[in-house]
């Protein structure tokens, strides 16, 4: 694909991720739903707890830390929050009960922000307590600019009480720097990501050498404060003028990636003895997440094409189902 036309159809996949109707309508067909989950697959760890645990289990045999999120956003009914709370509760004593040190990570829109910042607080408090005494670490997902204010306050409410609360923070948000500088303030981790969601032009620095050079500058400000920090990226690019520069070498600082992208970066960075850690997801939930891991690297539809039409034999030729 020519550059600009896989600019139009990032832009054009993340705007369809926000739609609910088709959303609906693929997630409640009986054909189309396995097709898409099995293209989900290379992303999604399963449908089940057990599916998310057993793949954390593995990745921490091979070496890796591992952070685990039950899928799900924008909840907005209290039964349905009360709920996933429970499900993260149950994953804290699932990994606890296995002695798995994960990081359990979720969006506060799941567990109660849409009906109230009381509510999310109040949840999250909870998931923090039951995580410390298992010595687990929370990590808070940073969802659309409209969100970032209830989020951040929300976290920097629950943070001093529980430091085992970490905080998502996008750099291609043009107010990210004044935020980093107050997030610095607080003791949770930092987790620094580019950015996933498409915002209003005047809000955010698109993908560009500007973007990296500010991410690179981010990091190098939080390895100086020796703040706990997490460089969520796959750009191989920047992890190796950080890698360069001496920045992923301290206690303080693991590089994390999400399941499936870049395994082979990923492997290259564990045996060169640089902590990472790997971001596991499971749930019925995946619709929003695959979307947006086809749209950050459009390629990826080759793969997820793939994926659904073939099948592989178990003497392993490949063929069409
Ligand atoms: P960028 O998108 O510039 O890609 C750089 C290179 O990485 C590409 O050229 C390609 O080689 C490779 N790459 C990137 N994505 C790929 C993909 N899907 N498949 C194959 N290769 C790919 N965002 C957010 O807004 N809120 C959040 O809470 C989080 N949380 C989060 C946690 C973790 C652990 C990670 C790794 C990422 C997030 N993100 C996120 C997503 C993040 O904002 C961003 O969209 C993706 O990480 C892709 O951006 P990169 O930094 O990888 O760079």
């Amino acid at each position: 694909m020519k550059v600009n036309e896989e600019i139009r159809f990032s832009n054009a996949l993340k705007s369809i991720a926000r739609d609910q109707g088709l959303k609906s309508y693929i997630q409640h067909s009986e054909d189309l739903y396995p097709i898409f989950m099995k293209g989900a697959k290379r992303f999604v760890a399963g449908e089940t707890r057990r599916e998310g645990l057993e793949r954390v289990m593995s990745l921490s045999n091979e070496g890796y830390e591992v952070s685990l999120e039950y899928l799900g956003e924008n909840t907005s009914k209290e039964e349905e929050c009360i709920l996933a709370k429970n499900e993260f509760r149950d994953i804290i004593n699932d990994l606890g009960a296995a002695e798995l040190k994960a990081t359990v990570s979720f969006d506060l829109s799941h567990i109660g922000m849409m009906v109230s910042e009381e509510l999310a607080l109040c949840h999250l408090k909870v998931l923090a307590k039951e995580a410390a005494e298992h010595g687990i670490q929370l990590m808070i997902s940073m969802e659309e600019s409209t969100k970032t204010d209830q989020i951040l306050s929300i976290y920097k409410n629950a943070s001093t009480e529980y430091p085992n609360v970490g905080i998502t923070l996008q750099a291609h948000l043009k107010r990210s720097d004044r935020d980093l500088e107050d997030l610095l303030k607080y003791p949770g981790r930092i987790r620094l990501v580019k950015g996933a969601y498409q915002e209003p032009k005047e809000l955010y620095i698109p993908r560009s050498a500007e973007l990296d050079e500010r991410y690179i500058e981010f990091v190098t400000t939080c390895v100086q404060h020796q703040h706990p920090l997490s460089i969520a990226t796959h750009d191989e690019n920047i992890l190796m003028k950080l890698k360069e520069k001496g920045l992923l070498d301290g206690s303080t600082v693991e590089v994390e990636m999400l399941d499936g992208v870049r395994p082979d970066l990923q492997a290259s960075l564990k045996d060169s003895h640089i902590q990472t850690k790997v971001y596991v997801t499971y749930g019925s939930e995946w619709y929003l997440y695959l979307l947006h891991r086809i749209a950050e690297h459009p390629a990826n539809i080759y793969s997820f094409i793939s994926d659904i039409i073939e099948r592989k034999h178990g003497d392993g030729s490949v063929a069409s189902s």
